[in-house]
């Protein structure tokens, strides 16, 4: 598109489900955020929205998992994602949510246009149910083995392994996530977008029209969608969670919008809000054809975004976007990131870990952001290390760009009396003029890789543009010239030359690394004692960004190192949290099993009550261990001696047992099953070797073990006679 008049960007919306790791940020986040701090330096009429995704099974999973509602989980997790987004440089105009009322009246009219105008089927088909939670399973309600790679976890929706995009029926051995049953199929009226109706429109939109703009594994993924034939979608679910139907769509009670319906509306929605909190019209963002809309997003939201949400713009009568920019996926340490396995480094983490500590701050939400682009896997899966965040923050931010600005402030300080030297034209030669004109061309070159969505080769460029500073000091060497000052006073004409380019390069580099590290930009303006307006895009390559004679601050640190105890400490933390994490998974299945994952819990979105429905039978075997595995198992016979309630979790029980030689503290998962005053005195067999564990604030240690009879009802495992408190169990 040539010459937008505005631009409209926007960032994947997150689920607020449980904190994003910083794979995410490299994901859909920090492109944009760089992509959009460049267009406001050039002074563009630019919006960046973004916000949480707060409906679906993702969100309803994470309240039964911890034991509470859906809204306690947005509101929560709305609020995480929010603050450290903000923590870590990343510059939206608004970050909104999609549970606000004005979203709902969006999406709802969004879907009313679609049906009334014809744009939507509806079908009667069979749909897989748990006849034990009376749930339809859709999305991640269901699991099963991936037909494309194997696995055999992957949801109805997606498989997590390979990133394909599936359906229920697609399942191989499908069963509920709710109770573990093989679900039966049951009869449900649904609204389909019809998407084989736009394969025409598509194909030369995506594959015509975008063939040279968009990125291959975008057009890829398109074609092989195309290539298989589109088919009709459901977009609504019959679920409790989530946007209701109009009240006017017959046969739309207990149903609402599927998330990925309503979701990228979101950005829609976002934007009506920014302009009402900033007394500006919404409406050319989405609907004027010289508007720019670009979608900032994760390799597995490509569908989305450059299929299915582009033809509901266009039968809303939207624009559509220009580019739907997105990254391979980032590995860590040798393996895929995952938050669910523990193998990840969660944003809140790091900002814990470096920014809120007193050698953090700012220059290590730099750091960050800085790796994290110096290795962006823009073409292909990438991989972050600590040892790597270290040897890149030392190599290239410390040892070429701290030292390049920090050298030129101390020798200016030294040799030209805190001042910037006047530039001696008579004398200007070779080398000057190599590296002035470098300055000048990084901006076409800088700006053309920014503009065709290639970040990480932009932010080489201005390193490299500090390293060719680095090089003309070291050959002008105004510290040897220096010495013979005395002999020959006009020596100084060299040194004031060679210091004035130096700090006018330094003006320059603040300008190009301003989308990309934003914080080290403004501590430069700060030492050069200029307003941050001078970081506008206009004065980019310009050779006197600074006036003769204007006197600088002393010089400040930009970055330090990472010491190879915090990359040891890191390595071990993420170790241990994994370790924990499979521990726990482990735990919770025996203890809680099916409370945590398989139990179904249906949450009453309208007074906020959990049930539960029976758990079911026939659960599968685990697998084989070893007897050697077995005996690692510490079990005691033990008497509570006493039991409550834990305040706002309904399920859990804080029972304090005697086990003969200590009295315990174990917080357990029966609270629907028993009042605590009636188990008092019962005798019940422990786990007690178990790592301890922190419920609702508790500390577990231990695990009561529980039978369960076919109507779901829970028994304490006891021996048939009392034995005395703290026998062994074997
Ligand atoms: O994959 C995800 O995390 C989704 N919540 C992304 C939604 S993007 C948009 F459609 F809002
Ligand atoms: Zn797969």
């Amino acid at each position: 598109m040539t010459d937008p008049k505005r631009y409209l960007i926007t960032s994947a919306l997150p689920y607020a489900n449980g904190p994003k790791h910083i794979g995410h940020l490299a994901g859909a986040y920090l492109p944009a955020d760089i992509y959009v701090r460049y267009l406001r330096a050039q002074k563009k009429d630019v919006v960046y929205v973004c916000g949480s995704d707060e409906h679906g099974a993702a969100i309803t999973i994470q309240a039964m998992k911890e034991n509470t509602t859906p809204r306690e989980i947005v509101d929560k997790y709305h609020a995480m994602l929010k603050s450290n987004m903000a923590d870590l440089g990343i510059s939206f105009d608004i970050y909104h949510r999609t549970s606000a009322p004005i979203h709902h009246e969006t999406a709802r009219e969004f879907f009313t246009m679609l049906n009334d105008n014809g744009d939507l089927e509806i079908k009667e088909t069979e749909q897989y149910f748990d006849e034990a939670s009376s749930t339809f399973l859709a999305d991640r309600y269901i699991k099963g083995t991936c037909p494309v790679c194997g696995n055999e976890n992957a949801f109805g929706d997606q498989c997590e392994k390979c990133g394909s995009t599936l359906s229920p029926e697609e399942l191989i051995n499908p069963k509920s996530t709710l109770s573990g049953n093989t679900p039966i199929k049951k009869l449900t009226q649904h609204w389909y977008l019809p998407l084989n109706r736009h394969e025409e429109f598509l194909r030369k939109w995506i594959l015509e029209e975008h063939k040279d703009d968009w990125k291959a594994n975008v057009l890829g993924q398109c074609k092989s969608w195309l290539d298989a034939g589109l088919q009709p979608r459901a977009v609504t679910r019959d679920l409790d969670w989530g946007i209701k139907l109009p009240n006017e769509v017959e046969g739309g009670e207990g149903k609402v919008l599927y998330v990925w319906f309503d979701a990228p509306i979101g950005y829609i929605s976002a934007t009506k809000q920014w302009a009402i909190d900033n007394n500006k019209d919404w409406k050319p963002y989405w609907y004027n054809d010289d508007t720019k809309l670009i979608h900032f997003i994760g390799k597995d939201n490509i569908v989305f975004h450059a299929i299915i949400f582009p033809v509901m713009l266009k039968l809303h009568g939207n624009i559509l976007p220009d580019n739907v920019p997105s990254n391979e996926f980032m590995n860590l340490e040798g393996d895929k990131m995952s938050t669910s396995r523990g193998w990840s480094i969660e944003m809140e983490d790091y900002i814990n870990d470096f920014v809120k500590k007193e050698n953090g701050g700012d220059q290590m939400v730099d750091a960050l952001r800085y790796y994290l682009y110096a290795i962006a896997p823009e073409t292909k899966d990438s991989e972050f290390t600590w040892k790597g965040f270290q040897d890149s923050v030392k190599g290239e931010l410390v040892d070429v760009f701290g030292n390049f600005v920090n050298r030129a402030f101390v020798l200016m300080h030294k040799l030209c009396k805190g001042k910037v030297p006047p530039l001696h034209p008579a004398i200007i030669d070779d080398i000057d003029k190599a590296l002035l004109s470098d300055i000048f061309n990084a901006k076409a070159s800088i700006a053309g890789l920014i503009e065709s969505y290639k970040f990480r080769d932009a932010q080489y460029e201005v390193i490299d543009l500090a390293r060719k500073g680095n090089k003309y000091m070291q050959e002008k060497q105004p510290w040897i010239v220096a010495k013979s000052l005395e002999a020959n006073p006009e020596a100084q004409q060299l040194i004031d030359n060679c210091l004035h380019i130096c700090l006018q390069l330094t003006a320059n580099l603040a300008v190009y690394i301003n989308p990309f590290l934003p914080h080290a930009a403004k501590k430069m303006c700060y030492m050069m004692k200029v307003v941050n307006k001078i970081l506008d895009w206009e004065n980019a390559g310009k050779p006197n960004l600074l006036s003769v004679g204007y006197s600088l601050r002393e010089p400040q640190l930009l970055f330090r190192k990472i010491d190879d105890t915090e990359v040891a400490e890191q390595v071990e933390k993420l170790k241990t949290k994994s370790e924990k994490i499979k521990m726990d998974t482990a735990s919770s299945n025996l203890s809680e099993g099916v409370a945590l994952n398989i139990l179904p819990v249906t949450q009453d979105t309208q007074n906020n009550t959990t049930s539960q429905n029976a758990p079911a039978e026939g659960r599968e075997v685990k697998p084989e261990i070893g007897f050697e595995d077995f005996v690692k198992i510490d079990l005691k016979v033990g008497t509570i001696v006493a039991a409550e309630k834990v305040a706002k979790a309904d399920k859990l029980l804080k029972l304090e047992v005697d086990l003969g030689f200590e009295t315990r503290t174990i917080v357990s998962g029966i609270a629907l099953h028993f009042e605590p005053a009636a188990i008092v005195g019962k005798q019940v067999t422990v786990v007690t070797n178990l790592a301890p564990r922190k419920m609702r604030g508790i500390e577990s240690n231990g695990m009561i073990l529980m039978a369960e009879d076919a109507d779901g009802k829970l028994k304490f495992v006891n021996p048939d006679e009392a034995v005395k408190n703290g026998s062994g169990v074997s």
